[in-house]
């Protein structure tokens, strides 16, 4: 604590890590970002029960707090935030904050609900650590967007600092949910990534309607496995599908590997 007291002031800026915990690099990469550019740092691990649906793995999602705990330990942090469910949900608890259009469509349609747990818990974590800068991975780019437009909205002096996606040697996105992949799916989900850089290849050769890169796409996830929840081409700002690939372009895929959802996306002009 004492560094967050400095002849009583709080040392701002105090940056801000929200975690659900069992980090990996991803994760501290975020922590690093925040060390470099903030006075004060705060990480916090809380599996967000309001965020996940009534047949999603709130129960089994892989938790390790003395491990994270001890990744934590040489990144120069001053304070982690393990906070108990009944703290920030006491019985009878019933605020939510919810972005409407926004928290609907992609991941907020195959998820009904996730994305009012994640603006709801973000915001208390938010007042609570008083934070001024907060620091998320672009891996979870409608969750971005999304809060980006709830701090805005509701009038936040919290901005958000986007942060690039850590990915494994083979290309595989960084996330707590690979544990559950088994050795084969693990290999085959190497496939969202190069997915992303054929799209890349297309557009580089002109290929650059959504229509014409989507189908390639699919039948490349397809052939490794994988079932498609959704591969989107939209507008990085309005999440809306667009038609032809520019550099305002974000391509977004949700496939399952076995019972595992992973999400991933990119640039592709
Ligand atoms: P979690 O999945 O633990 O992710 C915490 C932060 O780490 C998010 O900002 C996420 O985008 C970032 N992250 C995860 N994998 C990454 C990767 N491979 N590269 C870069 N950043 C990565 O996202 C959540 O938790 C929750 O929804 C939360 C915001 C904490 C609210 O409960």
């Amino acid at each position: 604590m004492t560094a967050l007291m400095e002849q009583g002031e709080i040392c701002r800026p105090i940056g801000f890590v929200p975690t659900m915990g069992y980090l990996h690099q991803g994760h501290l990469s975020l922590v690093h970002r925040a060390r470099q550019e903030c006075r004060t740092v705060v990480v916090s691990i809380f599996v967000n029960p309001t965020q996940f649906g009534v047949n999603e793995d709130f129960d089994s999602y892989p938790r390790d707090l003395s491990r994270d705990l001890e990744m934590l330990e040489p990144m120069g942090v001053d304070i982690v935030f393990c906070p108990p469910v009944r703290e920030m949900y006491p019985d009878g608890y019933q605020t939510f904050v919810d972005v409407e259009q926004l928290a609907q469509i992609l991941c907020g349609a195959r998820r009904p609900g996730h994305f009012r747990g994640v603006t709801t818990v973000v915001l208390k974590l938010v007042n609570i650590v008083k934070a001024d800068l907060m620091y998320m991975g672009e891996k979870d780019f409608q969750q971005c967007v999304v809060l980006e437009t709830m701090l805005r909205e509701l009038n936040q002096a919290c901005r958000i600092i986007r942060c690039p996606i850590v990915r494994e040697a083979d290309g595989l996105a960084m996330s707590s949910r690979n544990v559950y992949l088994s050795p084969e799916d693990r290999q085959k989900a190497s496939c969202l990534h190069q997915a992303i850089q054929l799209a890349q290849r297309l557009c580089r050769d002109g290929k650059d309607k959504a229509d014409e890169v989507i189908p390639v796409l699919t039948e490349l996830i397809l052939s490794r496995g994988g079932q498609i929840d959704y591969i989107a081409i939209v507008d990085h700002v309005s999440l809306q599908p667009v038609d032809v690939v520019d550099t305002r372009s974000r391509l977004l895929l949700a496939v399952r590997f076995g019972k595992t959802r992973l999400i991933d996306n990119g640039a592709i002009a």
